[in-house]
């Protein structure tokens, strides 16, 4: 779907802090990827580039990959391919303009960096300009940030899972699939593997149908073959949200974009929020974080498992919440002191090894 208005259009802050959190992870993932051994080359692609440039002169997702991989790795021999695909004329232009307005002499050679943008839709080009790059079989990272309703096949998704050292970044807007259950067609079914069940939302109370939707996508996104996801909203202070899913297979990856959401920097009057708390409460001060959202999926994970390692909440608390393992204890303390959990030594020491479980009378107890 082509710009619907001006072109280049305002940054507004989710985008600001999606930008930082890109520019984060990519100063890690270029070096990370092409100082290893297993790959001569990576490719970096993204589905719906935009033009490049904001209206006040800010920098694009695809000028922050360039230069990420510029500044970072230029001295390196090994080869890193960019591909960016819009179905909008004026962001194909413009983006070929910011490119050689950002980068007036190339970082790296043509045959050692080739750029490809294209004109047509993500749906019908991406998987095959792959192909033309001879991208598959050493990683990609796919960047797929269309205006929140995913419209790329299934199989490509499937297909970037099991390609080596693969990723993907996927931001992706609830609202549109609540706005038009009923008027979507199996199109909508595919982005979602081809599983009816987000239609159940049409069912649902309103406040639940959001949280529905997303349970879903991420469950699609997990059944592609992707081990580890990491998601999160980013929430401005007027509550808009921004939906984002990291799908990869691999443990340093999710460790690495979890360090770049932490840092994100602070500026930007944003907040992150677990979709899966029950409160949808969200985390504006990161400098001291709030931690009642992961007490309460503390709680919950210990109503549903039973007495858990420290270490394993922690493992827990990196793999499926937006928490890092290092928040976990003080996120446990508050459960320990009001006797709603209890460590197996009688203590209230809580260690990383320590086994910790719910109090009795609570174990029935739903959690709050
Ligand atoms: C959210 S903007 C991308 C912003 C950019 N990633 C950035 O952060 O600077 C979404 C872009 O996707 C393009 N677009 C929308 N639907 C598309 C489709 N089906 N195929 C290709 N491009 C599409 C729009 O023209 C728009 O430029």
């Amino acid at each position: 779907m082509p710009v619907d208005g001006p072109v280049p259009w305002p940054l507004v802050e989710h985008t600001a802090a999606k930008h930082n959190i890109y520019n984060r992870y990519l100063h890690r993932w270029f070096p990370i990827i092409l100082s290893d051994d297993s790959w001569n080359e990576a490719t970096y692609a993204e589905g719906f580039s935009g033009p490049g440039i904001y209206a006040a002169g800010e920098d694009g997702s695809p000028i922050i990959a360039v230069r990420a991989f510029a500044e970072e790795v230029s001295n390196l021999s090994k080869k890193a391919k960019f591909l960016f695909i819009d179905d909008d004329q004026r962001c194909v232009t413009m983006l070929t303009e910011q490119l050689t307005r950002a980068f007036p002499q190339r970082p790296r050679s043509l045959g050692m960096m080739p750029v490809v943008i294209r004109k047509g839709k993500s749906e019908d080009l991406l998987e095959r300009e792959l192909d033309d790059l001879g991208a598959w079989g050493a990683p990609i990272l796919a960047v797929l940030d269309s205006w929140g309703n995913a419209p790329v096949p299934y199989s490509f998704l499937q297909r970037i899972a099991d390609n080596p050292g693969s990723e993907v970044i996927v931001t992706f807007k609830p609202q549109h699939f609540v706005r038009f259950v009923d008027d979507l067609g199996d199109g909508a079914d595919d982005v979602f593997g081809g599983d009816r069940t987000w239609r159940q939302a049409s069912s649902l109370p309103s406040s639940e149908k959001r949280q529905f939707i997303l349970t879903c996508y991420r469950n699609a996104l997990k059944t592609a073959g992707f081990r580890y996801l990491l998601d999160f909203e980013l929430v401005d202070r007027r509550g808009d949200a921004l939906y984002l899913v990291f799908g990869t297979n691999h443990r340093r990856g999710l460790e690495k974009m979890k360090d770049s959401l932490w840092e994100v920097d602070k500026v930007f009057g944003i907040g992150f929020r677990d979709p899966r708390d029950s409160q949808l409460e969200t985390l504006f001060e990161f400098t001291d974080p709030e931690l009642n959202p992961l007490s309460r999926l503390l709680r919950e994970r210990l109503h549903t498992h039973g007495p858990t390692l420290v270490n394993d909440l922690c493992d827990f608390a990196l793999f499926d919440t937006v928490f890092r393992p290092q928040h976990v204890i003080d996120a446990l303390r508050p459960l320990v002191r009001s006797g709603v959990a209890v460590l197996d030594d009688g203590t209230r020491q809580i260690r990383r090894r320590s086994l910790i479980g719910l109090a009795p009378n609570t174990q029935g107890a739903t959690p709050r």
